[in-house]
């Protein structure tokens, strides 16, 4: 019997749903991580603020059919005296990595961590978080970790805008300038975007370098929306 892994950080979405869900379609065993990872958050972000809900999360994850729901605490995953981490080199220092130094040391020393303890034979990521996505499987390739990375879709709301848990922060006014971030990438123009952009930019979806538009390229965008800042990418068809 096979296991699937969804690691999360919990407030539990669509995207979460449609993970948990590929997950269950393919395993026999079920097993959905809950730690808001303090190691991914830079000084002056949300680690204390982002949203917690351990029981509407416990409730959705039972809605999905998940058979283990794995909640470590800061203390277990973090004893004292921890101090390695895991850098895939380059591709975690660039697009996000430049705006968020040491966010991916972060997600991929995590992510191992939970990949050891739980061994699943599949790891279920989703296509929204594309950096990150190419940094686990450039550490699993790398580092020999015997697991199946699977890639998800971006699950939407109906104007486009991605889900994500960070999109509770935003006001009416932020809420409808969001959806210009996806928009504008289906336009392929950053002069669309009603915020401000950080990064507009095609890449190769393995080395996240930039590259000329093809098929299989990834148009990447972060932009912020007042004090909310969010990411998105879509992959470029055959013109
Ligand atoms: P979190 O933001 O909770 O996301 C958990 C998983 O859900 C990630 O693989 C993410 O890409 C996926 N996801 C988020 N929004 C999505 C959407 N709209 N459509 C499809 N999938 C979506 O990403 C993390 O947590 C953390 O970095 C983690 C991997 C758990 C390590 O701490």
């Amino acid at each position: 019997m096979s296991t699937g892994l969804v690691p999360t950080m919990g407030a539990l979405h669509e995207g979460h749903r449609a993970l948990l869900r590929t997950a269950r379609a393919e395993n026999g065993r079920v097993v959905m991580s809950l730690f808001v990872n303090p190691t991914q958050f830079g000084p002056g972000e949300d680690y204390r603020s982002y949203p917690r809900d351990e029981q509407r999360d416990r409730r959705i994850a039972a809605e999905e059919g998940v058979d283990e729901v794995f909640v470590p605490t800061v203390e277990e995953m973090y004893p004292p005296g921890f101090s390695t981490s895991v850098s895939v080199g380059e591709l975690g220092d660039v697009f996000e990595g430049a705006y968020r130094p040491g966010h991916f040391l972060g997600v991929a020393t995590v992510v191992l961590k939970l990949l050891l303890r739980v061994e699943p034979d599949h790891v279920y990521l989703g296509q929204k978080d594309a950096q990150q996505l190419a940094v686990i499987r450039r550490m699993v390739r790398d580092l020999d970790v015997p697991v199946y990375v699977r890639a998800v879709a971006t699950q939407r709301e109906p104007d486009g805008l991605a889900m994500s848990s960070r999109n509770v922060y935003l006001d009416a006014d932020q809420r409808s300038r969001a959806a210009s971030l996806y928009r504008a990438l289906e336009l392929r123009n950053p002069q669309e975007v009603e915020g401000e952009v950080d990064y507009f930019e095609v890449v190769d979806p393995d080395t996240f370098e930039p590259c000329a538009a093809r098929a299989g390229a990834l148009l990447v965008a972060a932009a912020r929306f007042g004090g909310t800042r969010l990411i998105d990418n879509i992959v470029l068809e055959a013109p």
